[in-house]
């Protein structure tokens, strides 16, 4: 379930966010706070902390992560980033789509 207090968080923000007691990172557009995640991450911790602070929308789909990935990174956002630091995302409209039937065939 989408959280309604969303606040935009720019990039210099979340990139006060960048070690293992805060790590905040970019997916297409939205900041995740993935501290709690640091740990259950199946991809490794190391992973996770070498994009802490910084935007991984690139590198998380360059792994091929699952819908299920993606559905459970929604868990972690915390905001958007402000419009002015939005960049455009082609695919990004589909991958919300897909979240959207997920989302309504697991109601
Ligand atoms: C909030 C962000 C993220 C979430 C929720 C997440 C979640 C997951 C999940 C659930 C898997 C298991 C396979 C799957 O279902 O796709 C996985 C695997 C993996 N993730 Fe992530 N991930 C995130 C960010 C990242 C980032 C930023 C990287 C790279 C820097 C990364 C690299 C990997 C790799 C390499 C695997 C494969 C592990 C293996 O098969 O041994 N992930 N991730």
């Amino acid at each position: 379930m989408a959280k309604i207090t969303q606040r935009r968080i720019s990039r210099e923000e979340v990139a006060e966010h960048c070690d293992y007691a805060s790590c905040w990172i970019v997916l297409h557009n939205d900041v995740l706070d993935v501290t709690e995640f640091l740990e259950k991450h199946p991809g490794s911790m190391e992973l996770l902390l070498e994009y802490a602070g910084s935007d991984a929308t690139q590198v998380f789909e360059d792994c091929g992560h699952s819908m299920q990935a993606r559905m459970l990174a929604d868990k972690y956002k915390i905001g958007t980033l402000p419009d002015e630091q939005q960049p455009d995302q082609p695919g990004s409209q589909f991958v919300a789509y897909a979240k959207k039937l997920v989302q309504l065939i697991s109601a």
